[in-house]
């Protein structure tokens, strides 16, 4: 695992950018073969995405031949309701690149069978050939996608009942009045993302610092889902110095003098 500490926010937003970038162009896809990525909604990516977009404007990367696969979507909510994560994610990213509204795919919360879409997904990515890079954010509580404490670390994607923390985390969205929030969602499963070749979670603010630390200094544990990418083989969190206040002098230290060997991750080599 590494975990590479950035300044703040938009630190983080330009540095998870600059990552995405870089694999995408080592992998330099093309016709029959597609860069295949995962992709998060909330507050956190949103500086990311902006990014993105300023490199795809620039001329520095294309969406062409990227395939991606959106880790959730609340049940119910039609695609064109400004807080379904389909609106979200054409706003916030699709509408400003070159990627093809066919490779883009978003669970369908409105599907008269749920358990059906959420098969067809995991078809998808498998048809797709896995996900090279699996971007994630995390709750306070760490749950990864809507994997609420307590999900199963196998997970695959289903139907979840959200967390009352997760209603009030998100009431934000919704007037403030939890009870619009709606309570169930679509979700990628914590094994759906741990089958993906690499996965990098963002962390920003000091109300996450509890679930970081939970994370990576303490046991793999399903109350705290995101601690299972411990066991994932190329797993990053990228963070703010806000997400590191519950973490141990020594763990912050350590990975603090990685940070020379972590920007080689980012640099261009074109
Ligand atoms: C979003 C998702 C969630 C969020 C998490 C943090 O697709 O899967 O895990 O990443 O709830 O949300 P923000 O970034 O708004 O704090």
């Amino acid at each position: 695992m590494r975990l590479i500490i950035l300044e703040d926010a938009s630190v983080v937003a330009d540095w998870a950018a600059r990552f995405v970038l870089q694999r995408i162009k080592e992998f330099a896809p093309g016709p029959g073969r597609h860069f295949v990525l995962g992709l998060p909604t909330g507050g956190t990516p949103l500086g990311m995405y902006r990014r993105l977009i300023d490199f795809y404007r620039e001329g520095k990367v294309s969406f062409k031949y990227v395939t991606t696969f959106n880790m959730d979507e609340y049940v119910g909510l039609p695609r064109d309701h400004p807080e379904s994560y389909h609106y979200y994610m054409w706003h916030e990213f699709f509408k400003h690149v070159d990627i093809s509204p066919e490779h883009a795919h978003v669970l369908d919360g409105t599907a008269e069978d749920l358990a059906a879409e959420c098969q067809r997904f995991e078809r998808l990515i498998e048809e797709a050939g896995g996900v090279h890079l699996f971007v994630g954010g995390i709750g306070p509580d760490g749950h990864i996608a809507f994997n609420e404490p307590g999900s199963s670390l196998v997970s695959r994607t289903r139907v979840k009942t959200l967390a009352y923390d997760t209603l009030e985390a998100n009431k934000r969205f919704f007037d403030n009045d939890i009870s619009k929030v709606p309570s169930k969602a679509l979700t990628v499963g914590v094994g759906t993302v741990m089958d993906a070749k690499e996965v990098m979670i963002l962390i920003t603010g000091a109300h996450k610092a509890l679930a970081l630390s939970k994370a990576i200094e303490e046991g793999v544990n399903h109350m705290w889902t995101v601690s299972a990418f411990q066991q994932h083989a190329q797993a990053l969190f990228v963070c703010d110095e806000d997400a590191t206040l519950e973490l141990r002098v020594k763990t912050v230290k350590y990975f603090k003098s990685l940070m020379g060997e972590h920007n080689k991750l980012i640099e261009d080599h074109s």
